[in-house]
């Protein structure tokens, strides 16, 4: 295993993998939570969109980007910051790397659980994650009903920084019009709607003033950091550097390696928007195709 430099001697290495920008929600909400770490997050922006695609195909694409950050990075942990890939690889990549593996989905389940009274929940999610039904397998085996809809146009208009548009606006308006039309008919009464992509934070402004009165937004990439931290620190790493109540831990203690297989300028431009910090220098990456 390549070990690369780092100026943290003790702190682990934490590899957090996405197919675009979205995962950068998750990697912010887990610098929030662990900040005394080396993070190395990749994008695997040149075969992005994964929501579109096969269930082979995007294992394919999940475990040589999960076997990048733990071979050439050397991650300890991996954090998969992507819904597609965890509803439709986790098990693949859990086998194909030798390192404690977490996504997204059932962190996501475990949070609309958390919030809901009425036990009926809304997901929007990529056509592939929806067509897995990992979102209501998850839901339902918490005795929640869910209902899931596909929402294909809004990863392009993050990935294209529109997360402010009224272009973007209207897509969601008629996306939640569509999906609560359904919920009616199904005589549900959701009180919770999951963001079930890592790329729909970025449109959390927008949704919220979209969804019905007494409808709670949960965000998948903030519960997985919760259970990341709770993963972690009761696994292999040394707790000092993990806590996420150590008063030693600042920004200062951050890591940040940020890489992509494609648009490195891109990743640049508006990966620091989307962080909420600078993600410095984007290293370009070939995976292959
Ligand atoms: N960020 C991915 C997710 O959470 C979706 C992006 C894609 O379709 O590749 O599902």
């Amino acid at each position: 295993m390549k070990q690369p430099a780092t100026g943290l001697a003790s702190a682990p290495t934490i590899g957090v993998f996405d197919s675009g920008f979205g995962g950068l929600t998750v990697l912010q909400a887990l610098i929030a939570r662990l900040p005394r770490a080396r993070y190395a997050f990749l994008g695997d922006t040149a075969r992005l969109p994964y929501g579109s695609k096969s269930r082979r195909t995007i294992a394919r694409y999940a475990i040589e980007s999960a076997q990048f950050l733990v071979r050439e990075q050397g991650a300890e942990f991996l954090v998969i910051a992507c819904n597609t890939a965890s509803a439709l690889a986790l098990d693949a990549i859990q086998e194909a790397v030798p390192v404690p593996v977490l996504g997204v989905i059932e962190p996501g389940a475990q949070a609309a659980r958390a919030a809901s009274r009425c036990g009926d929940v809304l997901v929007i999610a990529t056509d592939a994650t929806v067509q897995s039904h990992a979102y209501a397998a998850a839901c339902n085996a918490r005795n929640l009903r869910a209902l899931e809809k596909a929402c294909p146009l809004l990863v392009p208009l993050v990935e294209e920084g529109w997360t402010g548009h009224p272009v973007t606006a209207e897509v969601i308006r008629i996306y939640l019009a569509e999906l609560n039309a359904e919920a009616t008919a199904r005589n549900m009464n959701p009180d919770v709607l999951v963001l079930g992509c890592t790329h729909y934070p970025l449109l959390r402004p927008l949704i919220e003033a979209a969804v019905p009165p007494g409808v709670r937004v949960i965000d998948s990439a903030a519960a997985a950091a919760e259970a990341a931290v709770h993963l972690f620190n009761g696994r292999a790493a040394p707790a000092a550097t993990l806590d996420p109540e150590a008063s030693s831990n600042t920004a200062a203690d951050t890591e940040i390696h940020c890489f992509a297989t494609d648009s490195v300028e891109k990743f640049e431009r508006l990966g620091s928007r989307f962080l909420g910090r600078p993600v410095g220098s984007v290293k370009l990456v070939d995976l292959g195709g």
